[in-house]
Order: C-alpha cells, then structure tokens, then sequence
C-alpha cells in the first residue's frame, strides 16, 4: 500500500493517464544533442510537452539545465488534469560539468569510497543542473575484453563489482533522497549484459544458472541492498528469454526473492526489440510479453502507450498489474520529494553557483592518479627526472582533448580538460626539455609523422609514448574483433623502439589490451584509461613521481587476443598446463595461458614485502569467523600504497570450483621502512557458491587462501571449514 496521496491519485487515474507514467521518452525540450537512435519515436519540444501536458509521460531523459527543467514540470503541474511531476532522468556516468575515470579506471584504484565521493560529486553537480535520475551505475561483470561496455562497469571480478555498485548507488544517492543533491541512481543492465557471446555487442547469453546467480547477479543485489530504487533491464536475452520480458528474472527473482520494491525501466526501445529478437510476433505482443514479465516503464518505443490500454480492456493484462507499476513509479518520484517539491533540482541559480566547483577539479585530479596502473618499470625509467632530462613526448594522444572523456560523457565541460602535454609542462623545471611530437592520427600514419618522431627520440633522453585506443572503440556497440592498438599507432612504437632510447608508453584505453612488440617490451608500461577533467595532471603526477601509482588491474590484460575470454578467476580444468608440461594440456597451441599482466597486478615506485600468512585457527567452525593476518612492509625509500589481496579456493567441492576468487581487499599507505599487520576475516558465506539445485551455500572441507599482491602471486595455506555440529 502506498501512501494516501498516491492512493487517491491512482483511483482518479484513467487508463491512459496511467499508461502515461509508464513512458519514458527521449528530452526533446532541452536535448543534450541530436537523439542518438533517430527512427524510434521521436518528437519536437512541443510535441513532448504537448504529450505532458495530456499526462502521457513519466519521465524524460537526456535533457539538461534547470531552467528549461522548470518549463516542463510546469506544464506536468500546472497544465495537465492531475498535476503529476516529471521526473527528469539522464546518463550521467561518471561525472556531469566535471569528468572523473571511467568507472573501469576507477575501479582500479580498488577503493570503493573514492568512488562513492565521485558519485556523490556527480550527483550534486547533476542535480544542480535538472537531473533527478541517473541510468547509473553499470554493474555489468565483463569477463571478455571484446565487448565495449566494459569501460562502463567495475571489471570482471564480482566483489570488487559489488563493492563498487554499492559504493557508486551510495554516493549518487547520497543520504537523504529528498535533498536537492540527490541523484536516483539505476544499477544496468539487468542482467548478465557482460555475458554475450563472444563479446559482442547485444548477442545471445548463454549461461549457466551457477554463473548467472554467482558471477553477474551479485552486484545488483549490492546495489539494491544500498539503497537503489531502480534498475534497468538489458537488452540481451538469457539462455533464449530476452531479459525484458523475462518473468523469472524480473518478477520471481528481483521482486520475489529480493524483495525489490522499485521500478523496472526497460533500456531503449528493448520492450520494441522483442519482435527482432523473434519472442514476439508484433508490437501488442511485445507489449504484454514485456508487462506481464515485470517491466514497469517503457523507455522510448511507445509501445505501452499505444498498446496497454488495449491489452487492460482486453483483460489481457489486469488492471491490477498495471495499478502496481504506476504505484511503483508514483512512489519513486514521491520518494525523491516530488509531489512535496516539484521543482527540487531545477533551481537556475544553484545551476550557475555550480557550473564550475573547484574542489571537485581536486576530487577528479586525485580519483585520476588514483586510477593510473602502473604495469612495468624496468630499471626505474619512471618517474621522469623534473630537471635536466629530455623528455620526447610522442603520439596521437600528446595533446589529444578529443578522448580524454571516454565513451559515456553526454555534459563534460570540455573546457577543462588538460591534455597530457600540458600537464607534464606544467611539472617540468625548464619545460623547454619536453619536445612534442604526434607521430600519427589516431589510426592512420601522418606525412613524414615516423620521421619527426624518431628525430625526436634520438635528441631525447627519454621516450613517453602516448597510445592507445580511440575512445569511439569502447561504449555501447563497440565490441572489437581484436583488443590491440590500431596499427599506425604499432608501427609509430616500432620505429621509434629502434632508437634504442628508454620508452615509456602511457596507454589511454577503454578495456584491457593485448599489448605487442616494441609496445610490450618497452620499459614501462603505464595504464592510464580516459581519466576524464584532469588527465593531463593526474598522468604527470605519476609520471613525475608526485604520486606514487596505488592501482591494481581490475581487469586481465592477456597475452594475446585470442584468448578472450580471459579471466582470472575460471574454473579448474582436468588437465591443467603444469611447469614443464604443456603437451595435451588445456592451452592454446602458440602460447602459455598466463596472463601478460594479471588480474590485480599494479606496480609503485616502493617496493613491499609480505610475511608469511597467519591463520588464528584453521579450523573454520561453520558459524564461526576465521582471521587471517599478514605483516606488510615498505621496503623501498619513497611511501607507497599497496593493494592488499585475500584470494580463496575450494578443494573439492560438488562442483569444479574457480583456481582462485578473491574475496576481500585493503589499500594499505605506509612510509619507507614502516610495517603494518593486516588482518581479514573470513566467514562460510565468502565461500558459498550455487550448487546443482540451485541453492546457494558453503560445503564443509579444505580451502586455499592467499594473502598476496595479485591473483597470480602469493603463497596458499589451508583451513578447513568445519560441518555444523
Ligand atoms: C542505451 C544504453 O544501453 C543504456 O545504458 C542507456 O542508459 C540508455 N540507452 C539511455 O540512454
């Protein structure tokens, strides 16, 4: 039951207008830019508001500013029969004025509260200019580096992608949801979007139920348990049920079993889509496909308009249902204060008073470094030496402002984007020593580009050289065949690798990257994502030793990309490459099946040491906790920050269990010569998984568990968890 006011509304309500709430369509009253998928539905701004005033909309998206905001929910309170406000929604992923990392980026910093402060930042800076509602965050587990959505999520492991989920809905949110500064935020896509096939873009899931429910569904269960009031269903289907209109999804698991009292908004026009996908035979099908399944609101096709009114007196679809999903939407927008404050967020002075916040140019510069990986550092070529050292800089990304935002940035103040050059400028003591040189476009060689390049380099000390992808190649509908750099970009690295001069090439990428030649083998190899506003003074701090790099992969980069999918945290195979012994082993016939760099791995410019594992008993009893201890000490001369990693493995299990799954981390920041005891504790439910009948739980035997650096490093030592007594 929800409260009178909503109650009252919906016993006024005809069916149109409740069908109306259930529309969500594309903010043509204040467009951010030209609609991105034209053929579907499209109006002018007076056609929509036209369409408010009737009562047909529940929500807008993608528009922006205050004062146009103002406009519409207007015409929603004040020109339409029931006076019900709009709630304005966006894609605001990371960041609004101000961007941050790509959400994979920030992932690697591994620390889920810098996400939280990013989010929060966001959410102020997006309300501030009309937005009650972000289509954020992307909780999707990627574990093929094929797919381009990727960039959007937290990796490919599934607690690193929970603590993440959690963290983002916690800062968009905020505390209090009826604060102006607060963001509704919408953990997508729903569900097991990362798991197409081969990686492309909208095919088919294929998937186990032990792999839907312990690897993608995990962080939307996060994200909801902190609090998010929506989720948005994807686009794909699940082992042949597209996931918007699949009941079992939608209805039993997420309403049924979770408890989700939220809605359900479908990704645009999937509702439309089911005819494609051949689960429907025309519109009106679709239409009751995609209701009856659990789909509250529909994004853009208009199909629920056209066709529920129909199906309700048809009998088709009860009026019931239908009065429990215009409740759940009325609820969301009283939630957030609506009815109370129509005009919440759509404040045109705060919008100016915000257009530019200084402290979150501080925020992105530190979520920035923070994310930088630091993959290789042969004969501490980095940090760059600030005086006295000529630094050739070289590549299509030196002085590139064009993809520093990476793929899913609608409101960045573009103005403010530092490009790599004029961050490394700005720290150099005679900045006369950095020579700039592209070299080549982004993806074709430029006249005489090798030449100046490799001039350059021989007048040089040392070379930086700035690579990467494109940021076109990562985001919706950018799956690649082949995660490698385009070629003219190959062929720049190359000739200038034969100067024999010290590389350092700094990578600006959307997914992990099968690095090759002169780009491998060079001395250091820093990865630097779209890190947003201040990519050029997060990349310098790090280049120049101001920061001491603290992120960890959170994705594996492979040897090569015919392995994908590659991720860490597989199954056990029976016949398993052993040192030495590689014949009729489960590997490819060219290569090893190590990584090239593993799921977790990130360099300082400290070094660390571990101590041995310390176990307070190892007999885990099965309601019981089980500490684990390691002593962690910098051994190098500069301070540094270490990721510390707890890793576990089932030794036999009813099922063929993962080699390993990490199951906790720290970041731990200790001056030179300090040591620090870290201490995790471990319960039966870290190491539950889905058994053969469906059900989640931990089976009573021996365990491995690592304290370590990476998924690929440490030493295990055993316990057993006990059976309940
Ligand atoms: C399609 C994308 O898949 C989704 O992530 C996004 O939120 C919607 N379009 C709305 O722009």
């Amino acid at each position: 039951m929800a409260s009178d006011r909503i109650e009252s509304l919906l016993a006024r309500m005809t069916v149109e207008e409740k069908v109306g709430q259930l529309g969500v369509f594309a903010d043509m009253v204040r467009p951010f830019a030209p609609d991105v998928n034209p053929e579907a539905n499209v109006r002018n701004a007076e056609q929509v508001l036209e369409q408010v005033r009737a009562g047909r909309v529940g929500s807008l998206f993608n528009g922006v500013g205050a004062e146009a905001g103002r406009r519409i929910q207007q015409v929603a309170v004040e020109e339409s029969r029931l006076g019900i406000p709009v709630i304005l929604a966006a894609d605001v992923i990371h960041g609004m004025r101000t961007v941050f990392p790509i959400p994979l980026g920030e992932a690697a910093s591994f620390e889920p509260e810098l996400a939280r402060r990013t989010a929060r930042a966001t959410a102020v800076e997006a309300t501030a200019a009309g937005i009650h509602w972000t289509y954020a965050p992307a909780v999707d587990i990627a574990r093929d580096q094929r797919w381009g959505r990727g960039a959007e999520g937290a990796g490919e492991d599934v607690v690193l992608g929970c603590a993440f989920a959690a963290a983002r809905v916690r800062g968009f949110q905020g505390d209090d949801l009826q604060a102006a500064d607060a963001l509704l935020a919408t953990p997508k896509h729903f569900a097991a979007y990362g798991a197409v096939a081969g990686g492309m873009e909208y095919a088919q899931v294929d998937i186990s139920p032990q792999t839907l429910r312990d690897v993608h569904l995990p962080p939307f269960k996060a994200a909801l348990d902190a609090g998010a009031l929506a989720v948005m269903s994807a686009f794909n289907d699940i082992n042949g049920v597209p996931a918007s209109a699949n009941r079992w999804l939608l209805t039993d698991l997420l309403r049924g079993q979770w408890g989700f009292q939220g809605v359900v908004v479908s990704d645009y026009t999937a509702d439309m889509e089911l005819v494609a996908h051949g689960y429907a035979a025309d519109a009106r099908d679709a239409t009751a496909k995609a209701f009856l399944a659990g789909l509250d609101l529909s994004m853009q096709s208009g199909f629920y308009a056209e066709h529920l009114p129909a199906l309700v007196e048809s009998g088709q679809v009860p009026m019931a249902l239908l009065d429990d999903s215009v409740r759940r939407m009325l609820q969301l927008k009283e939630a957030i204060g609506l009815f109370d404050d129509p005009y919440r967020s759509l404040d045109p002075a705060r919008e100016r008073d915000h257009s530019h916040i200084a402290a979150h140019d501080a925020l992105a510069r530190e979520a920035a470094r923070r994310s930088v990986v630091l993959l290789k550092n042969e004969e501490a070529v980095l940090p760059l030496r600030k005086a006295g050292q000529k630094i050739a800089l070289i590549g299509p990304f030196a002085q590139d402002c064009d993809n520093i935002e990476g793929c899913w940035t609608l409101f960045g103040d573009q103005s403010r984007y530092v490009p790599l050059d004029v961050g490394l400028r700005t720290r150099l003591a005679d900045p006369a020593l950095l020579d700039v040189v592209a070299g080549c476009a982004l993806e074709a060689p430029l006249d005489g580009g090798i030449e100046q390049a490799v001039a350059a380099a021989r007048r040089a000390d040392v070379v930086v050289l700035a690579l990467g992808e494109p940021q076109r190649y990562s985001g919706e509908a950018q799956s690649r065949v082949e995660i490698t750099l385009p070629a003219a970009q190959q062929a720049l690295a190359e000739a200038v690798a034969l100067t024999g001069k010290p590389l350092v090439v700094v990578l600006r990428n959307g997914r992990a990257l099968a690095l090759h030649g002169a780009v491998r083998d060079a001395q250091a190899i820093v990865v630097g994502w779209y890190l947003g506003t201040q990519t050029g003074h997060a990349l310098a701090d790090v280049l120049c030793g101001d920061y001491s790099p603290s992120a960890r992969l959170p994705v594996s980069f492979p040897q090569h990309s015919g392995q994908q999918p590659y991720f860490y945290n597989h199954p056990r195979t029976g016949r398993p490459e052993l040192p030495g012994m590689s014949e009729f082993k489960a590997r490819w016939r060219e290569i090893s099946n190590a990584p090239l760099y593993a799921f977790g791995h990130g360099l300082t410019y400290t070094t660390f040491a571990y101590g041995p594992p310390q176990l307070d008993t190892t007999q885990l009893e099965w309601d019981g906790e089980l500490e684990i201890t390691v002593t962690l000490t910098n051994t190098g001369a500069v301070a540094g920050e270490e990721v510390v990693q707890l890793y576990v493995h089932d030794r036999v299990a009813s099922r063929v269990r993962p080699v390993r799954e990490l199951k906790a981390f720290t970041k731990v920041a200790l001056a030179p010569g300090e040591s620090r005891q870290v201490a995790f504790r471990l319960d039966r439910r870290q190491l539950a998984f889905t058994g053969a009948d469906g059900q989640c739980r931990a089976e009573p035997g021996w365990f491995d568990v690592w304290v370590c650096a990476s998924s690929a490093s440490g030493e295990a030592v055993g316990f057993e968890l006990l059976a309940p007594r």
